[in-house]
């Protein structure tokens, strides 16, 4: 079974479609901990619900960007942890964190990557006027919101749209297709070729505008 380890600073809610889809036995998996930087994040009272292990790490508390991701990466590997899940983790992880878990850290960001990276992307694609948007889903490389795509779902945007209601249509879909790339990697079926995931045994999963019902 696979070990989680799964990083946020918010609401929670995609980890909580992680936990809801252990839950049916939709994944496979265990979550060990849920890590934040934030003392305030609803993610935490999720994790309290759940009995899951929870612990607040502050970049202040460190003495550098280094120490605090060094320290994250001692603490995942305490636990077993074999795939780190940021879940609205609004930070850009540091090289101390994806040195020990190369290619086993995911993502999730609320626009079609390449476009619109970095913080407010739905604010982004909802400004700029693009007729669809989406999520993506994507190993962490040292860039931001850079690494190999694993999967996406797209959206339409309508031209009255703004952050907020663009942003709920794409949340419901991120819900969807997180757990599923989870799913993916806990089957083996991921591998990276330079920037290309390659999806074992379907190659039209790696597009998901109806993803399958969890
Ligand atoms: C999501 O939109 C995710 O794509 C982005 O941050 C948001 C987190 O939402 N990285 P939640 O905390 O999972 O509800």
């Amino acid at each position: 079974m696979l070990t989680l380890g799964v990083l946020a600073s918010g609401s929670g809610s995609n980890f909580q479609a992680i936990i809801d889809g252990i839950d049916s036995g939709y994944l496979n998996a265990r979550i060990a901990v849920l890590i934040t930087d934030n003392p305030g994040a609803f993610a935490l009272e999720r994790a309290k619900d759940h009995n899951i292990e929870a612990l607040v790490l502050r970049p202040r508390d460190f003495t550098d960007k280094d120490s605090y991701y060094s320290h994250i990466a001692g603490e995942l590997k305490k636990r077993g942890v074999d795939l780190v899940v940021l879940a609205g983790f609004m930070r850009v992880v540091g090289k101390g964190l994806i040195d020990q878990f190369r290619d086993k850290i995911m993502n999730i960001h609320p626009a079609l990557l390449p476009s619109f990276p970095g913080l407010h992307g739905q604010k982004q694609a909802a400004d700029y006027g693009v007729k669809i948007s989406g999520c993506t889903v994507h190993f962490v490389d040292e860039g931001m919101d850079t690494g190999p795509i694993i999967i996406q779902a797209a959206v339409p945007a309508y031209h009255d749209d703004t952050e907020d209601s663009l942003g709920a249509r794409i949340l419901k879909q991120e819900h969807r297709i997180y757990p599923y790339a989870i799913r993916l990697y806990s089957e083996g079926r991921l591998s990276i070729n330079g920037r290309k995931v390659i999806i074992k045994g379907d190659r039209e999963d790696s597009v998901i505008i109806n993803p399958p019902v969890i």
